[in-house]
C-alpha cells in the first residue's frame, strides 16, 4: 500500500519533499496532471472533475491515502469529493480509501489553533489586526476559502488573498529567474499598496509558489514569516496515520512520479528545487 500526492503540475513536489523526508519508509506516489494545468483558472466544475480524475488513477495505482497537494483542488473540490463521490468509490472498492487536502493543515499553522476550533463572536472591536496574506491562484483566492476559515478562528487576524493568475505556469514551464522575480515583486507591491502597509504574514497558497520561495522572501520586507504549507502537512498527515492505523503507508521506501503529460525529465527550477534529477513516467 502507498500514500498518493495529487497536484496539476510539479508545484505539490514541496509537500511530496516533506512527506518523504517525514516518511522515509512509506511507498510515496506522485501524481501530476500536467496534461492540464494549470488548474488556478479553470471553473469550478472541471477542478472538480480532474481532482476526481486524478484521486482515481493514485487509487488504482495502489495508493490508499491520497494527498491533494494543491490549494486550488483542495479548496474548491474536497468537500464536493468527499461527500458525493467517495463514499459509493470505496464501497465499490471494498476497502479504506481517502482524500486529505491541505487546506485545514495550513489554518491551523496560520492560526496555531485545532481546526475544530471556533471562535466566540464577541462583537468587540479589535484593537491590533495581524494582516496575513495569502498569495494563490484565481481559483483560489475566488473560493475565499481562507478568508472565511481564518475569520471563524481568529477575528485578530485580517487575511487580504492575492490572486497570481500567471505564477503556477510560469513555474511549471520553467521560467527564468527574473521573469518570476518580476512577476512576485509585481504581486507583492500591489498587495502592500491595496492594504495600506507591507504584510505581517503570508501564506504561500500555491504549491507551486514554494518553488520561488526564496524569491518571495526577497520581494516581501525582510523577515516576513511565510507559513510552510509543506511541513504543515506532513505533519497532520503523521497525527491522521497515528489516529488510522487502517492506512498502511508502506514499508519499502518506493518513490514513483507520475504525469498524464510528456514523461521524461523536468526542467531546471525543478531540479534546483528537488535537488536532483526527476523525470516523471506516464500516468
Ligand atoms: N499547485 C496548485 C495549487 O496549490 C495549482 C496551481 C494551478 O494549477 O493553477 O493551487
Amino acid at each position: 500500500m502507498a500514500i498518493g500526492a495529487f497536484d496539476s503540475g510539479v508545484g505539490g513536489l514541496t509537500v511530496h519533499r516533506a512527506l518523504v523526508e517525514r516518511f522515509p519508509a512509506a511507498d510515496l506516489v506522485y501524481l501530476a496532471d500536467q496534461a492540464n494545468a494549470p488548474y488556478g483558472g479553470r471553473p469550478g466544475e472541471e477542478i472538480v472533475d480532474l481532482t476526481r480524475a486524478g484521486c482515481e488513477q493514485l487509487f488504482d495505482a495502489g495508493c490508499d491515502l491520497v494527498v491533494l497537494a494543491c490549494n486550488t483542488a483542495s479548496g474548491i473540490a474536497l468537500r464536493r469529493l468527499q461527500q458525493t463521490w467517495l463514499p459509493g468509490y470505496r464501497r465499490r472498492k471494498g476497502r479504506a480509501l481517502n482524500v486529505l487536502g491541505i487546506i485545514v493543515p495550513t489554518i491551523e499553522a496560520a492560526t496555531g489553533l485545532p481546526w475544530e476550533h471556533e471562535a466566540e463572536r464577541r462583537g468587540d472591536k479589535v484593537e491590533k489586526l495581524d494582516i496575513l496574506a495569502v498569495f494563490s491562484t484565481p481559483a483560489t483566492a475566488g473560493s475565499r476559502v481562507y478568508e472565511i476559515e481564518i475569520d471563524k478562528r481568529r477575528q485578530d487576524v485580517a487575511v487580504f488573498s492575492e490572486p497570481c493568475p500567471n505564477l503556477a505556469r510560469m513555474i511549471e514551464e520553467g521560467a527564468g529567474a527574473d521573469l518570476l522575480a518580476a512577476e512576485i515583486g509585481g504581486h507583492v507591491a500591489a498587495l502592500t499598496k491595496r492594504i495600506g502597509r507591507p504584510p505581517d504574514r503570508a501564506i504561500l497558497g500555491c504549491t507551486h509558489y514554494e518553488i520561488t520561495a526564496d524569491l518571495f522572501r526577497v520581494a516581501l520586507p525582510p523577515g516576513t514569516p511565510l507559513i510552510h504549507q509543506p511541513q504543515a502537512t506532513a505533519d497532520a498527515l503523521a497525527r491522521y496515520l497515528e489516529r488510522h492505523p487502517e492506512y498502511d503507508a508502506g514499508k519499502g521506501g518506493g518513490r514513483r512520479f507520475l504525469t498524464t503529460g510528456k514523461p521524461g525529465a523536468q526542467h531546471g527550477l525543478v531540479e534546483t528545487f528537488w535537488g536532483a534529477p526527476l523525470s516523471f513516467e506516464a500516468a
